[in-house]
Protein backbone atom coordinates (compact mmCIF):
# COMPACT_ATOMS: atom_id res chain seq x y z
CA UNK A 1 0.00 0.00 0.00
CA UNK A 2 2.73 2.25 0.63
CA UNK A 3 4.69 1.67 -2.20
CA UNK A 4 1.83 2.28 -4.61
CA UNK A 5 0.94 5.68 -2.65
CA UNK A 6 4.21 6.64 -2.67
CA UNK A 7 4.45 5.74 -6.55
CA UNK A 8 1.67 7.66 -6.91
CA UNK A 9 2.03 10.87 -5.54
CA UNK A 10 5.17 10.19 -7.76
CA UNK A 11 3.53 9.89 -11.15
CA UNK A 12 1.27 13.03 -9.43
CA UNK A 13 4.36 15.25 -9.13
CA UNK A 14 6.10 14.16 -12.53
CA UNK A 15 2.21 14.91 -14.21
CA UNK A 16 2.64 18.32 -12.85
CA UNK A 17 5.94 18.94 -13.23
CA UNK A 18 5.09 17.85 -16.72
CA UNK A 19 2.56 20.23 -16.93
CA UNK A 20 4.28 22.96 -15.71
CA UNK A 21 7.23 22.52 -18.44
CA UNK A 22 4.44 22.53 -21.22
CA UNK A 23 2.82 25.93 -19.34
CA UNK A 24 6.22 27.14 -19.02
CA UNK A 25 7.34 26.00 -23.10
CA UNK A 26 3.76 27.71 -23.98
CA UNK A 27 4.13 31.30 -21.90
CA UNK A 28 7.85 30.73 -23.67
CA UNK A 29 6.38 31.26 -27.06
CA UNK A 30 3.73 33.24 -26.21
CA UNK A 31 5.78 35.88 -24.76
CA UNK A 32 8.11 35.60 -27.79
CA UNK A 33 5.45 36.21 -30.34
CA UNK A 34 4.08 39.16 -27.74
CA UNK A 35 7.40 41.19 -27.59
CA UNK A 36 8.24 40.46 -31.28
CA UNK A 37 4.66 41.60 -32.55
CA UNK A 38 5.24 44.74 -30.33
CA UNK A 39 8.71 45.31 -31.67
CA UNK A 40 8.68 44.06 -35.46
CA UNK A 41 12.20 42.93 -36.43
CA UNK A 42 14.50 45.57 -38.99
CA UNK A 43 16.63 42.91 -40.55
CA UNK A 44 19.71 44.48 -41.75
CA UNK A 45 20.52 42.51 -44.83
CA UNK A 46 18.80 39.76 -47.55
CA UNK A 47 19.67 39.09 -50.52
CA UNK A 48 16.28 38.47 -52.57
CA UNK A 49 16.27 40.64 -55.11
CA UNK A 50 20.00 39.08 -56.20
CA UNK A 51 17.75 36.07 -56.23
CA UNK A 52 15.17 37.79 -58.79
CA UNK A 53 18.26 38.26 -60.71
CA UNK A 54 18.96 34.83 -61.33
CA UNK A 55 16.12 33.01 -61.15
CA UNK A 56 13.81 35.32 -63.41
CA UNK A 57 16.14 38.32 -64.76
CA UNK A 58 14.26 40.93 -62.45
CA UNK A 59 10.96 39.87 -64.27
CA UNK A 60 8.62 40.60 -60.88
CA UNK A 61 5.80 39.26 -62.99
CA UNK A 62 7.24 35.50 -62.95
CA UNK A 63 7.68 35.44 -59.09
CA UNK A 64 5.04 34.86 -56.65
CA UNK A 65 6.54 36.31 -53.81
CA UNK A 66 3.81 35.35 -51.62
CA UNK A 67 5.09 31.75 -52.10
CA UNK A 68 8.51 31.35 -53.38
CA UNK A 69 9.82 28.35 -52.16
CA UNK A 70 13.15 28.62 -54.34
CA UNK A 71 13.99 31.46 -52.03
CA UNK A 72 14.50 31.51 -47.96
CA UNK A 73 12.18 35.19 -48.30
CA UNK A 74 8.40 35.28 -48.93
CA UNK A 75 5.86 37.81 -47.41
CA UNK A 76 3.99 35.22 -46.26
CA UNK A 77 7.37 33.41 -44.34
CA UNK A 78 8.30 37.74 -43.53
CA UNK A 79 4.84 37.82 -41.51
CA UNK A 80 5.60 34.72 -39.81
CA UNK A 81 8.86 35.87 -38.45
CA UNK A 82 6.80 38.97 -37.64
CA UNK A 83 9.15 41.32 -39.79
CA UNK A 84 8.59 44.69 -39.82
CA UNK A 85 11.51 46.33 -41.82
CA UNK A 86 14.09 44.74 -44.32
CA UNK A 87 17.52 46.31 -45.86
CA UNK A 88 17.32 44.93 -49.41
CA UNK A 89 20.46 44.43 -50.81
CA UNK A 90 20.93 45.99 -54.51
CA UNK A 91 24.36 43.51 -54.82
CA UNK A 92 26.73 43.94 -57.47
CA UNK A 93 29.00 41.32 -58.57
CA UNK A 94 32.44 42.36 -58.15
CA UNK A 95 32.76 41.20 -61.58
CA UNK A 96 31.01 43.59 -62.93
CA UNK A 97 33.36 46.55 -61.23
CA UNK A 98 35.03 48.83 -63.74
CA UNK A 99 32.92 47.38 -66.22
CA UNK A 100 28.79 47.76 -65.92
CA UNK A 101 28.22 47.68 -62.28
CA UNK A 102 26.32 51.11 -62.41
CA UNK A 103 24.01 49.58 -64.45
CA UNK A 104 23.53 46.57 -62.83
CA UNK A 105 22.96 48.73 -59.37
CA UNK A 106 20.31 51.14 -61.01
CA UNK A 107 18.82 47.90 -61.82
CA UNK A 108 18.77 45.67 -58.49
CA UNK A 109 17.37 49.36 -57.81
CA UNK A 110 14.46 49.54 -59.86
CA UNK A 111 13.59 45.84 -58.72
CA UNK A 112 13.72 46.20 -54.72
CA UNK A 113 11.91 49.49 -55.99
CA UNK A 114 9.42 47.79 -57.92
CA UNK A 115 8.87 44.82 -55.46
CA UNK A 116 8.23 47.33 -52.73
CA UNK A 117 5.40 49.11 -54.20
CA UNK A 118 3.66 46.72 -56.36
CA UNK A 119 3.09 44.18 -53.36
CA UNK A 120 0.59 45.96 -50.82
CA UNK A 121 2.54 44.27 -48.21
CA UNK A 122 5.36 46.12 -48.50
CA UNK A 123 6.23 49.91 -48.18
CA UNK A 124 9.48 51.40 -49.52
CA UNK A 125 10.77 53.57 -47.17
CA UNK A 126 13.75 56.47 -46.97
CA UNK A 127 13.45 57.64 -43.73
CA UNK A 128 13.63 56.35 -39.97
CA UNK A 129 10.11 57.94 -38.92
CA UNK A 130 8.80 55.70 -42.14
CA UNK A 131 10.19 52.64 -40.93
CA UNK A 132 8.86 53.36 -37.74
CA UNK A 133 5.19 54.31 -38.82
CA UNK A 134 4.24 51.82 -41.22
CA UNK A 135 2.26 48.56 -40.11
CA UNK A 136 2.88 47.35 -43.49
CA UNK A 137 7.16 45.04 -44.19
CA UNK A 138 9.23 48.78 -44.90
CA UNK A 139 11.59 48.36 -47.49
CA UNK A 140 15.21 50.31 -47.46
CA UNK A 141 17.67 50.14 -50.04
CA UNK A 142 20.89 48.98 -49.54
CA UNK A 143 23.80 48.72 -51.87
CA UNK A 144 25.92 46.30 -51.39
CA UNK A 145 29.29 47.03 -52.90
CA UNK A 146 31.10 50.82 -53.36
CA UNK A 147 32.20 49.74 -57.04
CA UNK A 148 28.73 50.31 -57.93
CA UNK A 149 29.09 54.32 -57.87
CA UNK A 150 32.41 54.08 -60.00
CA UNK A 151 34.52 56.40 -58.06
CA UNK A 152 32.38 59.02 -58.70
CA UNK A 153 29.85 61.45 -55.58
CA UNK A 154 27.66 62.75 -58.34
CA UNK A 155 26.80 59.24 -58.74
CA UNK A 156 26.55 58.41 -55.01
CA UNK A 157 24.50 61.55 -54.32
CA UNK A 158 21.98 59.70 -57.64
CA UNK A 159 21.50 56.66 -56.12
CA UNK A 160 20.33 58.51 -53.03
CA UNK A 161 17.87 60.55 -54.76
CA UNK A 162 16.54 57.60 -55.90
CA UNK A 163 16.21 56.01 -52.34
CA UNK A 164 19.31 54.48 -51.65
CA UNK A 165 19.78 54.52 -47.57
CA UNK A 166 22.74 52.82 -46.84
CA UNK A 167 25.91 51.35 -49.22
CA UNK A 168 28.87 48.61 -48.04
CA UNK A 169 32.06 50.71 -48.96
CA UNK A 170 32.94 47.27 -50.52
CA UNK A 171 31.51 43.54 -51.34
CA UNK A 172 34.76 41.09 -52.02
CA UNK A 173 36.66 43.79 -53.77
CA UNK A 174 38.78 46.26 -53.28
CA UNK A 175 37.68 49.35 -55.15
CA UNK A 176 39.84 52.08 -55.72
CA UNK A 177 39.52 53.62 -52.75
CA UNK A 178 38.59 51.38 -49.95
CA UNK A 179 39.36 47.68 -49.11
CA UNK A 180 37.92 44.84 -49.28
CA UNK A 181 38.24 41.86 -46.51
CA UNK A 182 38.38 38.96 -49.25
CA UNK A 183 41.52 38.72 -51.42
CA UNK A 184 39.82 37.02 -53.95
CA UNK A 185 39.79 39.33 -56.37
CA UNK A 186 43.01 41.45 -57.64
CA UNK A 187 41.53 44.53 -58.15
CA UNK A 188 43.06 47.51 -56.84
CA UNK A 189 45.49 45.49 -54.60
CA UNK A 190 47.99 48.08 -52.68
CA UNK A 191 49.63 48.61 -49.35
CA UNK A 192 48.65 51.19 -46.61
CA UNK A 193 45.70 52.64 -48.69
CA UNK A 194 43.04 51.27 -46.73
CA UNK A 195 40.78 54.42 -46.99
CA UNK A 196 42.43 56.85 -49.96
CA UNK A 197 41.37 60.44 -49.93
CA UNK A 198 38.69 60.02 -51.77
CA UNK A 199 37.75 57.59 -49.26
CA UNK A 200 37.29 59.49 -47.11
CA UNK A 201 35.37 62.13 -49.51
CA UNK A 202 33.23 58.94 -49.96
CA UNK A 203 32.24 58.43 -46.23
CA UNK A 204 32.37 62.96 -45.48
CA UNK A 205 29.14 62.58 -48.43
CA UNK A 206 27.70 59.83 -47.15
CA UNK A 207 27.46 61.55 -43.33
CA UNK A 208 26.40 64.98 -45.86
CA UNK A 209 23.51 62.51 -47.41
CA UNK A 210 22.00 61.13 -44.54
CA UNK A 211 23.23 57.19 -45.63
CA UNK A 212 23.94 54.43 -43.23
CA UNK A 213 28.02 53.35 -43.92
CA UNK A 214 27.98 49.87 -43.83
CA UNK A 215 31.55 47.86 -42.92
CA UNK A 216 30.43 44.31 -43.53
CA UNK A 217 33.17 43.00 -46.07
CA UNK A 218 35.21 45.90 -45.41
CA UNK A 219 38.84 45.00 -43.94
CA UNK A 220 39.56 45.46 -40.43
CA UNK A 221 41.99 48.33 -41.33
CA UNK A 222 39.38 50.28 -43.28
CA UNK A 223 36.74 49.67 -41.19
CA UNK A 224 38.82 50.91 -38.15
CA UNK A 225 39.59 54.20 -40.66
CA UNK A 226 36.18 54.71 -41.13
CA UNK A 227 35.20 54.90 -37.43
CA UNK A 228 38.11 57.55 -36.84
CA UNK A 229 36.57 59.62 -39.30
CA UNK A 230 32.89 59.28 -39.84
CA UNK A 231 30.40 61.81 -38.07
CA UNK A 232 27.65 59.06 -38.02
CA UNK A 233 27.24 55.91 -36.36
CA UNK A 234 28.22 53.33 -38.76
CA UNK A 235 26.69 49.54 -39.22
CA UNK A 236 27.63 46.03 -39.85
CA UNK A 237 24.84 45.09 -41.60
CA UNK A 238 25.43 41.45 -41.55
CA UNK A 239 28.83 40.40 -39.57
CA UNK A 240 29.38 38.26 -36.27
CA UNK A 241 31.58 38.10 -33.56
CA UNK A 242 35.77 36.99 -34.49
CA UNK A 243 36.08 35.88 -31.17
CA UNK A 244 33.63 32.93 -31.65
CA UNK A 245 34.29 32.46 -34.99
CA UNK A 246 37.71 33.43 -36.83
CA UNK A 247 36.58 34.49 -40.37
CA UNK A 248 37.77 38.04 -41.61
CA UNK A 249 33.99 38.48 -42.64
CA UNK A 250 33.66 38.82 -38.46
CA UNK A 251 34.00 41.84 -36.57
CA UNK A 252 37.36 41.56 -34.21
CA UNK A 253 37.15 43.11 -30.03
CA UNK A 254 39.18 46.19 -31.00
CA UNK A 255 36.80 47.37 -33.80
CA UNK A 256 33.69 46.10 -31.75
CA UNK A 257 34.76 48.78 -28.88
CA UNK A 258 35.25 51.68 -31.45
CA UNK A 259 31.51 50.47 -32.77
CA UNK A 260 30.36 51.02 -29.41
CA UNK A 261 32.27 54.69 -29.13
CA UNK A 262 31.17 55.21 -32.36
CA UNK A 263 27.04 54.56 -31.41
CA UNK A 264 26.93 51.94 -34.08
CA UNK A 265 25.31 48.61 -34.70
CA UNK A 266 26.39 45.10 -35.55
CA UNK A 267 23.91 43.08 -36.97
CA UNK A 268 24.22 39.49 -36.84
CA UNK A 269 24.62 37.03 -39.50
CA UNK A 270 22.78 33.94 -39.58
CA UNK A 271 25.51 32.40 -41.75
CA UNK A 272 26.76 29.08 -40.65
CA UNK A 273 30.57 29.99 -41.98
CA UNK A 274 30.56 33.06 -39.82
CA UNK A 275 28.56 31.48 -37.11
CA UNK A 276 30.63 28.65 -36.69
CA UNK A 277 33.09 28.09 -39.14
CA UNK A 278 31.46 25.74 -41.05
CA UNK A 279 28.44 23.99 -42.57
CA UNK A 280 26.79 22.74 -39.56
CA UNK A 281 25.29 25.02 -37.09
CA UNK A 282 21.98 26.22 -35.04
CA UNK A 283 20.23 28.19 -32.83
CA UNK A 284 21.98 28.00 -29.79
CA UNK A 285 25.21 28.97 -31.74
CA UNK A 286 24.14 31.76 -32.78
CA UNK A 287 22.52 32.62 -29.36
CA UNK A 288 26.25 32.47 -28.96
CA UNK A 289 27.80 35.20 -30.50
CA UNK A 290 24.68 37.65 -29.42
CA UNK A 291 25.56 36.81 -25.63
CA UNK A 292 29.47 37.38 -26.24
CA UNK A 293 28.65 40.51 -28.34
CA UNK A 294 25.85 41.67 -25.57
CA UNK A 295 29.23 40.83 -22.47
CA UNK A 296 31.84 43.42 -25.26
CA UNK A 297 29.97 46.22 -26.31
CA UNK A 298 26.31 45.55 -24.53
CA UNK A 299 22.86 45.25 -26.26
CA UNK A 300 22.34 48.60 -27.45
CA UNK A 301 24.81 47.90 -30.34
CA UNK A 302 22.96 44.91 -31.72
CA UNK A 303 20.65 43.98 -33.84
CA UNK A 304 19.95 41.07 -36.68
CA UNK A 305 21.29 41.06 -40.11
CA UNK A 306 20.45 37.57 -41.32
CA UNK A 307 21.85 37.63 -44.90
CA UNK A 308 18.48 35.41 -46.43
CA UNK A 309 19.15 34.71 -49.83
CA UNK A 310 22.28 35.59 -49.54
CA UNK A 311 24.43 32.37 -49.07
CA UNK A 312 23.32 28.85 -48.31
CA UNK A 313 23.87 26.92 -45.04
CA UNK A 314 22.10 28.23 -42.02
CA UNK A 315 21.51 27.30 -38.78
CA UNK A 316 19.25 24.04 -37.98
CA UNK A 317 16.10 26.16 -36.74
CA UNK A 318 16.94 29.34 -38.73
CA UNK A 319 16.15 28.41 -42.42
CA UNK A 320 14.28 31.08 -43.46
CA UNK A 321 13.04 34.39 -42.71
CA UNK A 322 10.21 32.40 -41.10
CA UNK A 323 12.36 31.85 -38.10
CA UNK A 324 13.44 34.42 -36.27
CA UNK A 325 10.86 33.02 -33.43
CA UNK A 326 13.22 30.40 -32.51
CA UNK A 327 16.56 32.48 -31.74
CA UNK A 328 14.33 35.27 -29.64
CA UNK A 329 12.75 32.27 -27.70
CA UNK A 330 15.99 31.52 -26.88
CA UNK A 331 17.52 35.20 -25.98
CA UNK A 332 14.50 35.66 -24.06
CA UNK A 333 15.89 31.58 -22.29
CA UNK A 334 19.11 33.28 -21.51
CA UNK A 335 17.34 35.65 -20.01
CA UNK A 336 18.02 38.89 -22.16
CA UNK A 337 16.08 41.61 -20.87
CA UNK A 338 12.68 42.43 -22.79
CA UNK A 339 14.38 46.18 -23.12
CA UNK A 340 17.52 44.39 -24.27
CA UNK A 341 15.27 42.49 -27.41
CA UNK A 342 13.12 45.53 -28.39
CA UNK A 343 16.61 47.10 -29.14
CA UNK A 344 17.98 44.25 -31.21
CA UNK A 345 14.73 43.89 -32.79
CA UNK A 346 14.06 46.85 -33.91
CA UNK A 347 14.95 50.22 -31.52
CA UNK A 348 18.96 50.00 -31.85
CA UNK A 349 18.54 50.33 -36.09
CA UNK A 350 15.95 53.22 -35.51
CA UNK A 351 17.87 55.38 -33.08
CA UNK A 352 20.92 54.35 -35.43
CA UNK A 353 19.28 55.19 -38.23
CA UNK A 354 17.46 58.54 -36.38
CA UNK A 355 21.42 59.65 -35.35
CA UNK A 356 22.40 59.40 -39.19
CA UNK A 357 19.48 61.80 -39.97
CA UNK A 358 20.10 64.22 -37.53
CA UNK A 359 23.76 64.52 -38.42
CA UNK A 360 22.72 65.15 -41.77
CA UNK A 361 20.52 67.80 -40.80
CA UNK A 362 23.81 69.23 -38.77
CA UNK A 363 25.81 69.02 -42.02
CA UNK A 364 23.12 70.70 -44.16
CA UNK A 365 24.68 74.07 -44.56
CA UNK A 366 27.97 71.91 -46.25
CA UNK A 367 27.85 71.99 -50.31
CA UNK A 368 28.23 68.51 -52.02
CA UNK A 369 31.56 67.49 -52.33
CA UNK A 370 33.23 68.65 -55.58
CA UNK A 371 36.48 66.21 -55.05
CA UNK A 372 36.75 63.54 -57.56
CA UNK A 373 39.07 60.76 -58.10
CA UNK A 374 42.59 61.11 -59.30
CA UNK A 375 42.41 59.46 -62.50
CA UNK A 376 45.49 57.15 -62.33
CA UNK A 377 43.68 55.56 -59.16
CA UNK A 378 40.59 55.35 -60.90
CA UNK A 379 41.90 53.81 -64.27
CA UNK A 380 40.40 51.07 -66.17
CA UNK A 381 39.05 51.11 -70.06
CA UNK A 382 35.73 52.11 -69.58
CA UNK A 383 36.44 55.45 -68.06
CA UNK A 384 36.25 57.87 -70.87
CA UNK A 385 38.30 60.73 -70.69
CA UNK A 386 35.76 64.09 -71.93
CA UNK A 387 38.02 65.22 -74.48
CA UNK A 388 37.59 66.49 -78.29
CA UNK A 389 38.38 63.61 -80.41
CA UNK A 390 42.21 64.53 -82.01
CA UNK A 391 40.94 66.15 -84.83
CA UNK A 392 43.08 65.20 -87.82
CA UNK A 393 42.89 61.72 -86.15
CA UNK A 394 38.78 61.99 -86.59
CA UNK A 395 38.85 63.46 -90.21
CA UNK A 396 41.10 60.52 -91.39
CA UNK A 397 39.18 57.93 -89.59
CA UNK A 398 35.89 59.30 -90.42
CA UNK A 399 36.99 59.38 -94.24
CA UNK A 400 37.95 55.73 -93.92
CA UNK A 401 34.62 54.45 -92.53
CA UNK A 402 32.66 56.46 -95.18
CA UNK A 403 34.71 55.14 -97.79
CA UNK A 404 34.17 51.56 -95.67
CA UNK A 405 30.92 51.70 -95.62
CA UNK A 406 30.45 52.79 -99.11
CA UNK A 407 32.22 49.67 -100.54
CA UNK A 408 30.80 47.56 -98.25
CA UNK A 409 27.31 48.97 -99.21
CA UNK A 410 28.06 48.70 -102.72
CA UNK A 411 28.97 44.62 -102.41
CA UNK A 412 25.60 44.56 -100.45
CA UNK A 413 23.56 46.02 -103.14
CA UNK A 414 25.31 44.00 -105.94
CA UNK A 415 25.43 40.58 -104.10
CA UNK A 416 21.27 41.22 -103.39
CA UNK A 417 20.91 42.00 -106.52
CA UNK A 418 22.40 39.17 -108.09
CA UNK A 419 21.13 37.23 -105.65
CA UNK A 420 17.61 38.27 -106.36
CA UNK A 421 17.42 38.14 -110.42
CA UNK A 422 19.02 34.52 -109.73
CA UNK A 423 15.88 33.70 -107.63
CA UNK A 424 13.91 35.70 -109.94
CA UNK A 425 14.83 35.04 -113.49
CA UNK A 426 12.17 33.05 -114.76
CA UNK A 427 9.44 35.43 -114.27
CA UNK A 428 11.98 38.32 -114.88
CA UNK A 429 12.81 37.23 -118.44
CA UNK A 430 10.10 35.98 -119.14
C1 LIG B 1 8.08 55.17 -33.35
O1 LIG B 1 6.71 55.26 -33.13
C2 LIG B 1 6.35 55.24 -31.77
C3 LIG B 1 4.83 55.14 -31.70
O2 LIG B 1 4.22 56.10 -32.49
C4 LIG B 1 6.91 56.47 -31.10
O3 LIG B 1 6.57 56.47 -29.74
C5 LIG B 1 8.42 56.47 -31.26
O4 LIG B 1 8.97 57.64 -30.76
C6 LIG B 1 8.81 56.34 -32.72
N1 LIG B 1 10.22 56.13 -32.84
C7 LIG B 1 10.94 56.58 -33.86
C8 LIG B 1 12.37 56.23 -33.83
O5 LIG B 1 10.48 57.23 -34.77
C1 LIG C 1 53.05 50.56 -44.95
O1 LIG C 1 53.04 50.88 -43.56
C2 LIG C 1 53.95 50.13 -42.82
C3 LIG C 1 53.71 50.45 -41.36
O2 LIG C 1 53.35 51.77 -41.19
C4 LIG C 1 55.36 50.45 -43.29
O3 LIG C 1 56.28 49.67 -42.58
C5 LIG C 1 55.47 50.12 -44.79
O4 LIG C 1 56.72 50.52 -45.28
C6 LIG C 1 54.39 50.85 -45.56
N1 LIG C 1 54.42 50.45 -46.98
C7 LIG C 1 54.33 51.29 -47.99
C8 LIG C 1 54.36 50.70 -49.37
O5 LIG C 1 54.23 52.49 -47.83
C1 LIG D 1 46.67 63.86 -82.85
O1 LIG D 1 46.93 63.06 -83.98
C2 LIG D 1 48.21 63.32 -84.58
C3 LIG D 1 48.29 62.50 -85.87
O2 LIG D 1 47.86 61.19 -85.69
C4 LIG D 1 49.31 62.96 -83.58
O3 LIG D 1 50.57 63.26 -84.13
C5 LIG D 1 49.10 63.76 -82.32
O4 LIG D 1 50.01 63.37 -81.33
C6 LIG D 1 47.68 63.57 -81.78
N1 LIG D 1 47.46 64.42 -80.65
C7 LIG D 1 46.89 63.97 -79.52
C8 LIG D 1 46.70 64.99 -78.46
O5 LIG D 1 46.54 62.82 -79.36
Amino acid sequence: MLTLKGLGVCELSLCCAFLLLLRGVQSDSSKTLELMSMYRLIDGHNDLPLHLRMLGNNKLSQFDLYNSPKTATDITRLKAGHVGGQMFAAYVLCTAQDKDAVRLALEQIDVIRRMCTEYPELELATTAAEMNATKKIACLISVEGGHAIDSSLPALRMFYQLGVRSMALTHTCNTPWAESSSLYYPYYKRENKSLTEFGKAVVHEMNRLGMLIDLSHSSWATAEAVLQLSKAPVIFSHSAAYKICNNPRNVPDKLLLMLKANGGLIMVNFYSDFIACGDQSDVSLVADHFDYLKHVIGAEHIGIGSDYDGASGFPQGLEDVSKYPALIGELLRRHWSEADLAGVLRLNFLRVFEKVEKIRDELRNTLPSEVSIPLAEAQNECRLVLRHPNSSKMVKSSGMQASNLLGSGALFWTVLFFHFMLLHKPTYLN
